[in-house]
């Protein structure tokens, strides 16, 4: 069920008994489940499809919770989750030994992060209680699908799957979380947000890097194909569109078109879909757009690549691996 005035006892009572409650966060919802349960990991990995050995992020109710989960942590992360919990930041840090191998596909490393919604926080204040619990949760879509922004979203995606999905409405981000790596050498963006490096370089004192060290961990959301929507995906210059979309049309395709204008051009099987300007708004709309898009049934999703500008990276970013699922 969608639990309409949400009963966050009841779902804290749920997880408890190591059932799975989708929850709302401010980046996108996330399928939870009782981090110090390997059985009811065990059940987010079959929810969603998802390989077992990819690590997941456990949520906190604050800050103060750090040292149960994590050892060896850095002054940088003390900042940081001062600076930016709660929000879209996850940090990578070295694992407490009491964190079950489910959580970290057996890494020595584990992500943490204290989500910006008063719903996800009522709920995680309510579980963790005296206990000091967290809850692993991942994206609550099927592995390698597009993100769900909306409870109604998480429902389309995992079904019956879920024993109960908490509705906070819209997300206010829109796309998932700023990875950052804090858990040996130098600070590492694994996966940008629209928690940017720059705000980040301001706390450290120093800009981050992008990028893993080599043998990184797995991180599914760095697979080079991931956030896909059903309906094949190309990015294109805004300078290329029309003649992308006259090929497309001309092979007998349906095409949508999302862009922050209009082709000068119309045609009967041209969807147009109009797109924000400003990056922030972007994020805030991508998945859903993606989502209503797919149910229009086109044959191609053509959407005018960003700005290469940095406020733009973490679209960017999402739109690439769309793209690359789509070949
Ligand atoms: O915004 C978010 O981060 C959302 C909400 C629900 O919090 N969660 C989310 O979770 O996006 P998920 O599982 O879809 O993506 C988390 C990413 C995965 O790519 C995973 O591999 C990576 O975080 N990750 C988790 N633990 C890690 C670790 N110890 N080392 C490296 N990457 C890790
Ligand atoms: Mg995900």
């Amino acid at each position: 069920m969608i639990a309409q005035r949400p009963d966050v006892a009841r779902a804290a009572a749920l997880l408890r008994a190591g059932e799975l409650v989708a929850f709302p966060t401010e980046t996108v919802y996330g399928l939870g489940a009782d981090a110090n349960n390997p059985l009811a990991i065990g059940k987010i990995f079959v929810a969603k499809g998802r390989p077992a050995d990819h690590p997941l992020i456990v949520h906190l109710p604050d800050a103060s919770h750090l040292e149960r989960w994590a050892v060896d942590i850095p002054a940088a992360a003390g900042k940081l989750a001062a600076a930016f919990w709660p929000g879209p930041l996850t940090l990578i840090l070295k694992r407490h030994a009491a964190v079950p191998d489910a959580v970290t596909g057996g890494q020595d490393t584990v992500g943490l992060r204290v989500p910006d919604h008063p719903l996800a926080l009522q709920l995680l204040r309510e579980f963790s209680g005296a206990s000091g619990g967290g809850l692993a949760a991942p994206s609550a879509n099927r592995f390698g699908r597009v993100s769900p922004t909306t409870a109604a979203h998480v429902r389309e995606e995992l079904g019956d799957s879920v024993a109960m999905i908490l509705d906070g409405g819209p997300c206010a981000v829109g796309i998932e979380s700023t990875i950052l790596d804090l858990s040996g050498g130098e600070p590492r963006i694994l996966r940008p947000g629209m928690l940017d490096a720059a705000a980040i370089g301001e706390v450290l004192g120093h800009a981050p890097k992008f990028g893993g060290q080599q043998n990184a961990p797995r991180v599914s959301g760095s697979l080079e194909a991931h956030y896909a929507p059903r309906t094949p995906l190309q990015m294109v210059a805004v300078t290329a569109l029309a003649k992308t979309a006259r090929e497309a049309l001309d092979s007998g395709r349906r095409i949508a078109v999302l862009a922050a204008q209009p082709l000068a051009f119309s045609h009967d099987s041209i969807l147009y879909c109009p797109a924000s300007a400003d990056p922030t708004q972007f994020a805030h709309d991508l998945y859903a757009r993606l989502r209503e898009l797919d149910a229009m049934g086109c044959d191609l999703i053509l959407v005018v690549a960003p700005p290469a500008h940095e406020n733009w990276r973490a679209v960017a970013d999402r739109l690439r691996r769309a793209a690359a699922s789509s070949k």
